[in-house]
C-alpha cells in the first residue's frame, strides 16, 4: 500500500533505534526514500546496526551515542542531524527502560530510571526540536512509542505506565499548542511486539508469555513490519490531518481487556447449550 518514495526527503531521528521495535521502524523508512539518525547509549551496537541497515536498504544512517536523560547530550544529537542532513523533519520517541516488579518492592532510584528515559527524554527531545523547528518556521512531526496501558494503567509495571501516560499527555497538550506551527504529534499503543529487550525483561518465561498471548482476540502476538508500516503512514505527509491522537495496534488486546463479559469465553459450549435450554423451557 507504501509507494516507493513516500518519506524520501524527510529526515528521522529514531531514539532507541538500534535494537527491536526501533530498528524495525528504521528499516522501513529507508526503505521508503528517508533519511535517519538512531539514537542510544551504545554507541558500538548503533554503528554495527547502522551499517548493516545501510547495506540491506541503500539509504544513510546516522549512529550517535547519548542518554536521552541528558538534556545537553539532546542538544548534541539535533546539532549532529543538523550538521549531516541539513535539517530534521520528524521524531520518534521511541528509547524506553521497562522492568516487572511489585510496586512497593521498588526504590525511588527505580522509578526515576523509568520516568527519566521514558519521560524525560520523550520531553527534552520534543521540546528542543519543537523550539528548533519554530524558530526556523519549519513543519515537522513526533510520534511517540506509549503502550496500551498509558491511558489504563497497569499494575507491575508501574513506573512505565506513570511515564507513558505522561507521554500521551505531552502528544495530546502539544497538538493544541503547536497545531499552528504546523508540528503534528501522534503516539502509538503497540501490545505485545517480541523483542529481544522488552521479552528479556518482562516475559521472562513461557508460561507468562502464553499468559499475553491469550488475551489477544486475533490470536496472535504482533509483527514487526506492521507497526513499522503504521509509524511510516504517521510520519508521512499523507497523515497530515492527524495529530494529537493514540492510535492502537494490539491485536484487540486493551478493548477485549476492557470488555467485562469477555470473561465468557471461558465457558464451553456444553453449558451455552444448557443455558439456551433452559431459556427455552422458560418459555
Ligand atoms: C527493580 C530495578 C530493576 C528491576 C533496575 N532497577 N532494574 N528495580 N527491578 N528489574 C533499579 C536499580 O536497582 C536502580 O535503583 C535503578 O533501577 C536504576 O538501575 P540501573 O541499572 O542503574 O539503571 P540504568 O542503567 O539507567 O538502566 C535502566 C533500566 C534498564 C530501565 C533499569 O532495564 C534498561 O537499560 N532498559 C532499557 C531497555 C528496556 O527496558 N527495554 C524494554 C522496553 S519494553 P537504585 O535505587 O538501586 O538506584 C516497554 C513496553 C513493553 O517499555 C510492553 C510489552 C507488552
Ligand atoms: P528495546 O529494544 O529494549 O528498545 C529500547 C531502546 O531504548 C534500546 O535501543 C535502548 O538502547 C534505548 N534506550 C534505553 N535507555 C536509553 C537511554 N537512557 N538513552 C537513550 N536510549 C536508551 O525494546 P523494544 O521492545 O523495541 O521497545 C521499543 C519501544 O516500544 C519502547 O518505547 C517500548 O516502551 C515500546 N513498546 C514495546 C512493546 C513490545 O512489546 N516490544 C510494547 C509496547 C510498547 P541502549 O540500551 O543502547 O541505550
Amino acid at each position: 500500500m507504501f509507494r516507493d518514495g513516500l518519506l524520501a526527503d524527510k529526515v528521522v531521528v529514531v531514539t532507541g533505534g538500534g535494537s527491536g521495535l526501533g530498528r524495525s521502524m528504521v528499516e522501513r523508512f529507508l526503505q521508503l526514500g528517508a533519511r535517519v539518525a538512531i539514537a542510544s547509549r551504545r554507541l558500538e551496537r548503533l554503528e554495527r546496526e547502522a551499517a548493516a541497515l545501510e547495506e540491506a536498504t541503500g539509504g544513510e544512517v546516522l549512529p550517535f551515542a547519548l542518554d536521552v536523560r541528558d538534556p545537553e547530550a539532546v542538544k548534541a544529537l539535533f546539532d549532529a542531524v543538523e550538521a549531516r542532513f541539513g535539517g530534521i523533519d520528524a521524531l520518534v520517541n521511541n528509547a524506553a527502560g521497562n522492568f516487572i516488579s511489585p510496586t512497593e518492592r521498588l526504590t525511588p532510584g527505580a522509578f526515576d530510571a523509568v520516568l527519566g528515559i521514558v519521560l524525560h527524554g520523550s520531553v527534552y527531545c520534543t521540546l528542543e526540536l519543537g523550539r528548533r523547528w519554530i524558530a526556523a518556521g519549519r513543519s515537522g512531526t513526533v510520534l511517540s512509542i506509549a503502550t496500551t496501558y498509558a491511558e489504563t494503567g497497569s499494575g507491575y509495571v508501574v513506573p512505565s505506565a506513570v511515564a507513558k501516560a505522561g507521554v500521551v499527555s505531552l502528544t495530546r497538550s502539544l497538538a493544541g499548542e503547536w497545531g499552528k506551527y504546523g508540528i503534528r504529534l501522534n503516539a502509538i499503543a503497540p501490545g505485545p511486539f517480541p523483542t529481544e529487550g522488552a521479552w528479556s525483561r518482562l516475559m521472562p518465561t513461557p508460561e507468562i508469555q502464553k499468559l499475553f498471548e491469550d488475551r489477544i482476540p486475533l490470536g496472535r502476538v504482533g509483527r514487526h513490519e506492521e507497526l513499522a508500516n503504521l509509524a511510516s503512514f504517521l510520519l508521512s505527509d499523507e497523515a497530515s490531518f492527524i495529530t494529537g491522537d493514540l492510535v492502537y495496534i494490539d491485536g484487540g488486546e486493551h478493548s477485549y481487556g476492557a470488555g467485562e463479559f469477555n470473561v465468557l469465553d471461558a465457558v464451553p459450549p456444553e453449558v451455552w447449550d444448557a443455558l439456551e435450554a433452559q431459556r427455552k423451557g422458560r418459555g
